[in-house]
């Protein structure tokens, strides 16, 4: 089998990509270790920004987040017992949508099955080979045959835990990591949200989030200890704990109901540098995690696809290498700044175990600083809406 640009995973960053090259005409093909219901079954966040609603537009997969997204021009951060809007539409003229990531992977999903693109499911063991060649090649195991793919290139989209970035040879990669003294506990249930836009509270007894994915199912998470387990959250437990945690308003109007998903994830910041190793290149996960305060991992996903999928449309097109060899570092400025937003977020909003009272005085000050000044706001809402790409 031969293609031109061969892609390992299938989440939000292969499909994307593999659509993106779809449109201008490159042909590929996609491997996923997991089935397409696998896939699809996996909860994660669902903020958009306006920079990744137009690429699933220029694909032609945005109508239904049109249809049933919910645009946000605000969100609330809660300290103290009070809660301080900040008006991302005023303060940039830009807004996010709320559409989970599953709608989003659903979508590119169909459009690509549309388009007839052959992706394999179920593919195992799959091994990326020659990548510092001219001509790299891919090998996977699918029913108990082995099967070959030689291609121009190959993108690794496979995620934190994939293969890719973990064929590359010791030594060829510089590798960035804070990992957080806390998880994320996060239920999903058929209730109306809280409030209208997203609250981020900074809590004595650690940080919660109400977020939603639509105007009749509602995502809440807590701060939890890396050593709790689900099983020690009944839901009756969940709600107490997060009325404890909301603003006086925000406790009396939850509405809780039986919860429809529960999980808890760590936290983590992580960066490998480079993002191409002679014809492979990573995308998303597979080169940078976020923490998910702030929601950009799906979101840089995106961008990396499209700045690749400019790449190999310009050495296709043009028979130019130079977006192919300026990926990396573009790619990684505008992950950095992602990083360093997320971070920023997670540090001013969690309890942190070893900062103490000086600790959580300081968050205190940057949070009400924060809410006043229209500088520091504008900041806020310019990395939350999305720096440009
Ligand atoms: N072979 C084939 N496929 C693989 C392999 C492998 N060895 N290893 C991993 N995969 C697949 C996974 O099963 C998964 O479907 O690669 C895919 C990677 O998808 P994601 O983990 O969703 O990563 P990405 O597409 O970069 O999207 C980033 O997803 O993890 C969230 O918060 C993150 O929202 C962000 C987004
Ligand atoms: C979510 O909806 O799951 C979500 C939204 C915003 C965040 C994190 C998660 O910052």
């Amino acid at each position: 089998m031969r293609t031109k640009v061969a892609i390992i995973g299938a989440g939000p960053a292969g499909l994307l990509l593999g659509q993106l090259l779809h449109t201008y005409g490159i042909d590929n093909i996609i491997l996923e270790r997991q089935t397409a219901e696998y896939v699809l079954g996996r909860i994660r966040a669902g903020l958009l920004e306006e920079g990744t609603v137009k690429l699933l537009d220029e694909v032609g997969v945005g109508g239904r987040a049109h249809h049933e997204g919910l645009v946000h021009n605000g969100i609330e951060l809660a300290f103290g017992g009070a809660r301080h809007r900040i008006d991302m539409k005023g303060l940039t003229g830009k807004t996010v949508m709320i559409y989970g990531q599953t709608e989003v992977t659903l979508d590119l999903m169909n459009a690509r099955k549309a388009a007839g693109l052959s992706t394999v499911y179920q593919a195992a063991d799959v091994r990326p080979y020659d990548f510092d060649t001219d001509r790299p090649r891919l090998t996977y195991v699918k029913d108990g045959i082995t099967h070959e793919i030689d291609c121009d290139f190959i993108a690794g989209c496979d995620g934190f835990h994939g293969i890719s970035r973990a064929s590359v040879k010791p030594g060829a990669i510089e590798e960035f990591e804070r990992v957080y003294p806390f998880g994320w506990l996060g239920i999903l249930s058929e209730t109306p949200p809280v409030s209208h836009e997203l609250i981020y509270n900074n809590h004595e007894r650690g940080f919660a989030l109400c977020t939603m994915r639509s105007t009749h199912r509602s995502r809440y998470y807590l701060q939890c200890s890396l050593d709790d387990h689900v099983d020690n959250w009944p839901d009756e437990r969940f709600w107490d704990e997060l009325k404890r945690r909301l603003d006086p308003k925000a406790a009396s109007d939850l509405i809780t109901g039986p919860s429809i998903e529960k999980s808890i994830a760590p936290l983590r910041s992580y960066v490998a540098e480079p993002m191409r190793f002679g014809r492979m290149f990573l995308a998303g996960d597979a080169a940078h995690i976020v923490p998910p305060t702030g929601a950009k991992g799906l979101n840089l996903a995106a961008s990396d696809a499209h700045y690749l999928a400019g790449a190999f449309r310009e050495y296709y097109d043009e028979q130019s290498s130079a977006g192919i060899d300026h990926y990396s570092t573009t790619a990684l400025s505008r992950a950095w700044k992602a990083v360093r937003f997320s971070w920023w977020m997670t540090s001013m909003l969690h309890k942190f175990p070893d900062t103490g009272t000086f600790g959580a005085r300081i968050q205190v000050a940057e949070l009400d600083y924060v809410c006043r000044s229209k500088a520091a706001m504008t900041s806020l809402a310019e990395n939350y809406t999305g720096l440009p790409f």
